[in-house]
């Protein structure tokens, strides 16, 4: 199933709003795979219309080659269902609901984790999408809003959907990415749950996927985001520098190609990709990104953080590495 032979269950990339879309999700795939399916990050309804931006990067043309699960984000069952309408007029029979989104703005208008303190707003859109034919849901959640335990009212509604399984990152919305995660009220989610469960948080290698999968037996499988958007390669073993610079390159062509606001959105654009990206880039290097104006200087700089990725993704910290030549 997957190119880790210890990892018996799917691995699923997670949405990450501005950094996992169709041009990045080609481009981990075809450079260093170990991914089985892609979740789009959420499209919305904005202005009484599914935004164009979302509607595009989920179109099947621009996402050949990879199984893409599209997500909506929504509080109101009519928009989701404009949302689901498009989906399915594209061709898609399985789309994703998110109740994880902690983004305050997000949030505090009931909808992603927000909607996990109302469960009667998640009544009602379940309601909505449960008249829908031919499409079967899954759900991306956390444990709450602002209590780690208001999961146990959700549990329940999900049977107005059955979905084909249930993503949790172990936080509640209030915390969004910071604190502990709750493992123990993971394991009673898991315990209780009627719903494959998918686990979500802070697996950043092979290995934590392994311990993981070996902690929780009965897991449907396990999503990585932060993770993979740092190490693109995380999943491939023996990727090699020049694997990382392809995947670099097909990023810088498939953004020329997509974005249309000239030469200055493409550098920040590129420039923003590095603030997931090789985390572990030297200050000096990453300086350099930040600091470049012109798509030339930006090239020059990736250049020489991309001469030093297997630095940059190993663990240490920077002085250790003085020595160490590649
Ligand atoms: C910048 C950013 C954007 C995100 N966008 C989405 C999104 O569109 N939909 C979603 O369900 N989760 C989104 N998430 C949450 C991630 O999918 C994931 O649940 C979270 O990062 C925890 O997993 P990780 O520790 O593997 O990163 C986002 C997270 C971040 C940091």
């Amino acid at each position: 199933m997957n190119m880790n032979d210890n990892i018996q269950i799917p691995v699923l990339a997670a949405p990450l709003q501005g950094v996992t879309d169709n041009v990045w999700r080609i481009a981990q795939h075809d450079v260093f795979g170990g991914v089985d399916a892609y979740y789009a990050p959420f499209m919305r309804v904005e202005h009484s219309e599914v935004r164009r931006k979302d509607l595009r990067d989920v179109d099947p043309e621009r996402n050949t080659g990879t199984t893409l699960i599209p997500q909506i984000l929504a509080c109101q069952p009519d928009h989701a269902l404009m949302m689901v309408d498009a989906l399915k007029q594209m061709g898609y029979t399985r789309i994703d609901i998110n109740l994880g989104c902690p983004f305050p703005p997000i949030a505090l208008h009931r909808k992603g984790s927000g909607m996990l303190a109302y469960p009667d707003l998640a009544e009602a859109l379940f309601q909505a999408l449960a008249t829908v034919d031919g499409v079967q849901w899954s759900v991306k959640m956390r444990l709450g809003w602002d209590r780690n335990d208001q999961w146990r009212d959700i549990l329940p509604l999900l049977d107005i959907i059955k979905p084909v399984n249930i993503a949790v990152h172990p936080r509640t919305g209030k915390q969004q990415y910071k604190g502990d995660l709750d493992v123990g009220q993971f394991e009673a989610l898991l315990a209780a749950s009627p719903w494959p469960v998918i686990y979500n948080g802070s697996l950043r290698t092979v290995e934590d996927i392994e311990n993981t999968i070996q902690r929780y037996p009965t897991l449907a499988a396990v999503m990585v985001g932060s993770g993979l958007a740092a190490n693109p390669g995380m999943l491939a073993p023996g990727a090699t520098p020049a694997d990382y610079r392809r995947f670099h390159d097909l990023l810088v062509d498939g953004y020329t190609e997509q974005l249309n606001g000239g030469e200055a959105q493409l550098v920040r654009h590129l420039q923003d990709i590095w603030q997931t990206f090789l985390p572990g880039t030297a200050h000096k290097l990453f300086k350099a990104i930040r600091k470049s104006r012109t798509l030339d200087q930006y090239q020059n700089a990736a250049a020489a953080a991309l001469a030093d990725v297997e630095n940059a993704l190993s663990d240490k910290p920077e002085d250790e590495n003085q020595d160490v030549l590649f």
